[in-house]
């Protein structure tokens, strides 16, 4: 039986990552240690509930103790790094959480791999850590790291610390770095399903600035099928980019969206722009093609006609996650922004 210990599994990828594999993979049991932030929701995997080979632990990945009796006696075979504070927008108003869970989590992580001689240590990245590209071109691999928001620059820090324990103790250490997802179980402070759920209570959707910022969606059981290769296929030290080969801008994905709900344009407005807002994001994937014989296979129309029916299914889902302090978040970050909308319409 192959043991891995999971973290951050009850967020967004993390959950479809653990189902995934777990249906997949008859042999494999799961160990989840997760925080429960607001973003880590045990509804997310509530039908594991009684899975004989899921465990589930609450906990902090920044406190050793906690990690090593999340772990318990046996090694596991791998340790995958999903746990984070993931939301750009939460971390221009506050970048204390993201360096402590992102940056102090991981060396935290690191130090327990290293410790156990654990056969396996995957970080789960971001392409955000190789800033903003301009018309043309796409990251490679090797696109130096420069990070303009503090959530990119924390990843972009996490993700120097694994290269550096791979360097310095010969930890076996791989880097997956993703693109944009979408899917399930999403938290809607994204793009997706925010306007969606939006959209189905015919409320405004807050465009950014002209709304022609462009992202490479990906949907996120690409991304665990990536994630899974890379941890089975990849050389240590290295990083593979996981990218969907969707790019678009967000103006077409939220129209697109709205076709998909049967609501108007009208719903949409364009708002105050993010502070140093990437312009584009695009992967270059072709390593991950070569090395691990992994590609994409969701058509993004299809998976965003499969997502919109998904949260027309679970309206409770968000519902609830919509009640409660997400209110208040919500006001704080587009209660002014949506005020004074810009109105501004690009061609
Ligand atoms: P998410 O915000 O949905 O989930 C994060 C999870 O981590 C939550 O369950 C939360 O409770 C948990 N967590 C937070 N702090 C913790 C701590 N200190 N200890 C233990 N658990 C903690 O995030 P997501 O969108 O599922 O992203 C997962 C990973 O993938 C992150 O590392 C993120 O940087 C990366 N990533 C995300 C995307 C994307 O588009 N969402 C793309 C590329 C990479
Ligand atoms: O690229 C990978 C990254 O994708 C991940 O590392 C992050 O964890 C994940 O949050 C995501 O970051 P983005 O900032 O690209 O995602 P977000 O959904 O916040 O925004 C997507 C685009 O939509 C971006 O250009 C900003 C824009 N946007 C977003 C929100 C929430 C809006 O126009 N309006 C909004 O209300």
């Amino acid at each position: 039986m192959r043991r891995f210990l999971v973290t951050g599994g009850c967020g967004f990828i993390g959950s479809n990552f653990i189902r995934r594999c777990l249906h997949a993979d008859p042999d494999l049991s799961i160990v989840n240690l997760d925080l429960l932030t607001y973003a880590g929701n045990p509804e997310n995997l509530a039908d594991l509930d009684t899975h004989p080979r899921y465990r589930f632990v609450r906990g902090d990945i920044a406190d050793p103790a906690q990690v090593r009796a999340a772990a318990g006696r046996d090694t596991p075979d791998a340790l995958l790094n999903f746990a984070a504070e993931s939301h750009v927008d939460r971390s221009l108003a506050d970048a204390a959480p993201f360096v402590r869970t992102n940056i102090l989590g991981t060396q935290v992580l690191l130090d327990f791999a290293k410790e156990r001689g654990i056969p396996r240590y995957l970080q789960v990245s971001t392409d955000e850590v190789y800033g903003s590209l301009g018309p043309t071109g796409a990251f490679t691999e090797t696109t130096p790291l420069a990070p303009t928001s503090p959530y990119a620059a924390s990843k972009a820090g996490a993700d120097l610390l694994v290269l550096a324990f791979g360097k310095s103790f010969g930890l076996p250490v791989i880097i997956t770095r993703a693109s944009n997802n979408y899917g399930p179980y999403q938290f809607p402070e994204k793009l997706i399903p925010l306007m969606i759920s939006n959209a189905i209570e015919d409320r405004p959707l807050p465009v950014y600035g002209d709304g022609l910022h462009v992202r490479d969606w990906l949907h996120v059981d690409d991304h665990a099928d990536g994630i899974l290769a890379a941890l089975e296929r990849g050389r240590p030290g290295e990083v593979y980019n996981i990218g969907g080969g969707n790019e678009l801008p967000n103006l077409t994905v939220v129209r697109s969206l709205l076709a998909a709900v049967g609501k108007p344009e009208s719903l949409i407005r364009f708002v105050t722009d993010r502070p140093a807002h990437d312009r584009r994001y695009a992967l270059d994937a072709s390593k991950a093609r070569r090395e691990l014989g992994w590609a994409p296979e969701v058509a993004f129309a299809e998976g965003l006609s499969r997502t919109v029916a998904w949260y027309r299914d679970h309206h409770e889902w968000w519902a609830r996650v919509k009640s409660g302090a997400y209110r208040e978040y919500y006001a704080r970050q587009y209660g002014a922004a949506l005020a004074s909308e810009t109105g501004a319409c690009p061609t």
